[in-house]
């Protein structure tokens, strides 16, 4: 049984390892002392993440990382309340090195561990320090390389989701472009660098018709891929002399998709207090254009993460382990992590 010291500051040792990012994180209550990421290059020679060689990648990279964690936030293992991880969803080998790792450290230290939704670590991002919080309810749209959701955030441990997709992911949307056009995975970054310099309506593609809040991207993808089929079939060099075209009307109607959505959203629930989660929330379009539609409605309020908490990072992982530290909310031992979310 442990106790939870709310009235004293809680310093947590935050761990991530769902996809291809090693990264550990040292927080005072929601202040980020320390948030260390070590990318895996190994990936990009085969254009998308391999679970296999990121299970081991994250092996040799966590003790390093956790270290320079500590090192970074100046704080002695003796000192932690706590040790938090990613259970799910991501790739189970990736996750059950985190979760190895944090549940035997934390059993040497004989401290709690703190089991951590990776979608709802998106969210909480929202709440660690230096950032206005929003308050509860709010709309969250959360934008990764594996979800597109919308939900309803009733606290910080959950809330209703009222749109996902049906199909692929934005980031997963930008990704798969990117690798149409020969760029590096992962390829949103790419493509956002690249849409600066380009014509964003020069090519148009069709608008997916999906009922109600959800999402769709897979028809948006495959129109793509015959754009540039038919293209180079006419020209070898058709993407080389319109990629910053292409680049800009592809990120123009991935994001065109998700102002429309939220746009409803709002109408259908009338909050109008709006999050911005996942990796894809760095997307300079995405903010712009969003930011663009909060000024002509002067009643919402936007909630932008800092771009370092919006792709995966243990950060974000604390935030959610300092509001289930207060709350008690232990796991066990015993605790196993999950592929897939709505277990
Ligand atoms: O949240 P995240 O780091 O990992 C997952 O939980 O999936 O999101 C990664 C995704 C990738 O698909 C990546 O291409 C996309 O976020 N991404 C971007 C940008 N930065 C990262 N997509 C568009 N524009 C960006 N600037
Ligand atoms: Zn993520």
């Amino acid at each position: 049984m442990y106790l939870c010291a709310a009235m004293e500051d809680v310093l947590i040792l935050a761990i991530e390892s769902s996809c291809d990012d090693t990264s550990a994180a040292v927080l005072r209550n929601t202040e980020v002392l320390s948030n260390v990421i070590a990318g895996q290059d190994i990936h990009r020679e085969f254009g998308g993440v391999v679970p296999e060689l990121a299970s081991r990648a994250h092996q040799q990279n966590i003790v390093p990382v956790v270290d320079a964690a500590l090192k970074k936030a100046g704080v002695l293992r003796e000192q932690l309340h706590c040790i938090a991880f990613t259970r799910g969803p991501g790739l189970l080998g990736s996750l059950l090195v985190g979760t190895a790792f944090a549940k035997s450290m934390a059993l040497g230290l004989g401290i709690p561990i703190i089991d951590v939704d990776h979608m709802r670590a998106h969210i909480m991002a929202l709440f660690l320090d230096g950032q206005e919080k929003p308050e509860f309810p709010f709309l969250c749209l959360t934008v990764s390389g594996g979800h597109t959701q919308i939900e309803i955030v009733r606290d910080a441990f959950g809330g209703e989701i009222i749109g996902r997709t049906i199909d692929d992911a934005a980031g997963e949307a930008f990704d798969k472009a990117a690798k149409i056009m020969g760029l590096p995975y992962p390829g949103g970054p790419e493509i956002d660098k690249l849409a600066k310099q380009g014509n964003s309506s020069r090519f148009a593609f069709p608008v997916p018709s999906v009922p109600g809040l959800d999402f769709s991207y897979s028809g948006l993808k495959t129109s793509f891929l015959y754009l540039v089929r038919d293209g180079l079939a006419v020209d070898p060099e058709f993407i080389e002399k319109n990629c910053a075209d292409l680049a800009a009307s592809i990120q123009a109607s991935i994001v065109g998709i998700i102002l429309q959505r939220i746009e409803q959203a709002v109408r259908q629930t009338g909050i109008t207090r709006i999050g911005l989660a996942g990796g894809v929330s760095a997307n300079s379009g995405l903010r712009d254009g969003l930011s663009e539609l909060a000024r002509k409605e002067d009643d919402w309020k936007l909630y932008i993460p800092k771009f370092s908490y919006t792709t995966d990072n243990a950060a974000m992982i604390g935030a959610v382990a300092y509001y289930k530290y207060l709350a008690g909310q232990f796991a066990s031992q015993e605790t196993a992590p999950y592929s897939r979310q709505n277990r």
